[in-house]
């Protein structure tokens, strides 16, 4: 509050008191706008500008603030610091969002959700950059754009493309595994409250003696699973477009705090080079036989944004966004999105976004870069901009370097070694019961009907058939197809 006025004091941008926000200044009463009614002229210029774009993807979203509680010690697994004790409690921030839909579409629709977290921890910010399936529908970072294309409105019609969604599909079997999941009860889940989250890649944690291990997030929700079917999650779309943002605001607002109980599966890294299939292809969890659930922790989500732009629209989250103790893995998927996501903060919210309030790391940032558009805090002040320098600058910590790691072979543009796309999604089918198999069967009968090319359908019903005959049996009776001889 300026030192000259009080807070029910209006001003203008600049602090200076406004003396009339009903009325423009006219040129008597019937006359023309003038145009030096400066105050006009600042509104009506910064409404104009009060969109910054939305994001590509999981444009719509919902947040809240909480903290994480570690509850295990793992300290012989990372050396992350937050995670160093038990009972050592980290604020965070996390957004739940749906993918395909722009800003104002509905929340109750048929896609994956995103599960953006970031920990404001003692040695800078970690952000882990999730979803609601441990699996995605591609292996490869450079099928994403093509992938998310089918997923929006088609170049011409401006409306969903199923034509779009099953043509890819069916040429990219490898997502044959999340296109199950998403068609299961859990594609759309009844609330962000209702889901579990997965980190989904495979990360590498590393301890203070430089030993690592790859692994795996599980974000386990206390309150339960709970779904919609696609009826109920067609109507609430109508009725109440907005209805799992609104949902967890009133949760938490009444006390009735979300958590979650956080675990990882730990793979030791020689295993990486045997396992049954490739640890890193993102399509495919791994076995909690093989490698079983440890516990760590538990995220509790406690308090309300009180401004949503400011926390949720200009919240920026990346994959690469990491502290010492955890780094990446050769995933190919997770290697796209070291780039993709700080590249889009830069364009969406600016190259200082990670100075925002929301972002804002809660340990200190010392570094050379300075200057940029909305450059708002102090710039580094007086202190010296470039290194090595003779003046007490911040310098290095060989301790905080990523894990060193070996690497061999051809460079050339290739693709997992492995290609068994149907396993795990056959798995899955079998998993469910009678009810949820014929639950899943009729979403996706009803997703693939007004595909107009029997080819495409017909190339589907192929994958579904290998993942389990009955399951392509099934989805071809329902389209009233006959599944093609070849893999009879
Ligand atoms: C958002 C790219 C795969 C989860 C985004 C955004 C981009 C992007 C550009 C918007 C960022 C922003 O404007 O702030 C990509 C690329 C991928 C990929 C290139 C593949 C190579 C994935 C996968 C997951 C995922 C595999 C989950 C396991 C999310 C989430 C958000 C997001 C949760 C929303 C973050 C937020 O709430 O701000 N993605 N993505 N993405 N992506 Fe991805």
């Amino acid at each position: 509050m300026s030192e000259y006025q009080s807070k029910s004091h209006l001003t203008n941008n600049a602090g200076v008191p406004v003396g009339d926000n009903q009325n423009s200044m006219t040129a008597g009463s019937r006359g023309p706008t003038l145009l030096q009614d400066v105050h006009l002229l600042e509104k009506l210029a910064h409404f104009n500008r009060e969109r910054v774009p939305e994001r590509v993807v999981h444009a719509k979203g919902a947040g809240a603030h909480g903290y994480f509680e570690v509850t295990n010690d793992i300290t012989k697994y990372t050396k992350a610091k937050f995670l160093d004790e038990v009972g050592k409690r980290t604020p965070l921030f996390a957004r739940f969002s749906t993918v395909a839909g722009e800003k104002g579409s509905a929340d109750t629709v048929r896609d994956p959700r995103g599960f953006a977290l970031k920990f404001y921890t003692e040695e800078g910010n970690y952000d882990l950059v999730g979803n609601n399936t441990p699996v995605f529908f591609l292996k490869d970072a450079i099928k994403f754009p093509d992938f998310i294309h089918t997923q929006k409105r088609n170049p011409a019609t401006n409306m969903k493309d199923p034509n779009a969604v099953w043509d890819f599909f069916s040429l990219s079997p490898e997502s044959l595994h999340q296109v199950t999941i998403l068609h299961t009860d859990r594609g759309i889940p009844a609330t962000y409250r209702h889901m579990h989250g997965y980190g989904s890649h495979t990360f590498k944690w590393t301890n203070a003696d430089g030993e690592s291990v790859w692994i795996k997030y599980h974000f386990r929700t206390e309150q339960g699973i709970k779904n919609l079917d696609e009826e109920t999650g067609n109507r609430i779309a109508g009725e109440s477009p907005d209805y799992k943002t609104g949902d967890l605001f009133e949760s938490i607002e009444k006390g009735d705090y979300p958590a979650w109980k956080v675990y990882v599966q730990i793979m030791p890294i020689e295993d990486a080079n045997t396992y049954r299939f490739d640890p890193f292809d993102v399509t495919k969890i791994w076995s909690h036989k093989d490698y079983p659930l440890i516990e760590v922790g538990r995220m509790v989500l406690d308090q309300n944004p009180k401004n949503y732009f400011a926390e949720v629209e200009q919240a920026t989250f990346s994959p690469g966004t990491l502290v010492p103790g955890i780094d990446t893995s050769p995933d190919k998927m997770l290697q796209g999105r070291l780039f993709a996501y700080s590249d889009a903060h830069r364009y969406r919210v600016g190259a200082n976004h990670e100075a925002l309030p929301i972002n804002r790391p809660r340990a200190q940032v010392n570094n050379y870069q300075r200057d940029g558009f909305m450059r708002f805090d102090d710039n580094g002040g007086g202190q010296p901009n470039y290194e090595p320098n003779s003046y007490e600058g911040p310098v290095e910590d060989e301790n905080s370097k990523q894990a060193s790691f070996e690497v061999s072979g051809m460079a050339d543009s290739v693709s997992y070694n492995e290609h068994d796309h149907y396993t795990q999604a056959g798995d899955l089918y079998r998993m469910l019961n009678e009810e949820e198999q014929s639950r899943l069967i009729k979403n996706i009968v009803g997703s693939m009907n007004p595909v107009e090319k029997d080819e495409i359908k017909l190339r589907q019903i192929e994958h579904f058939y290998k993942a389990d005959p009955e399951y392509g049996q099934r989805v071809a009776d329902g389209l009233g197809l006959k599944v093609p001889e070849k893999v009879l």
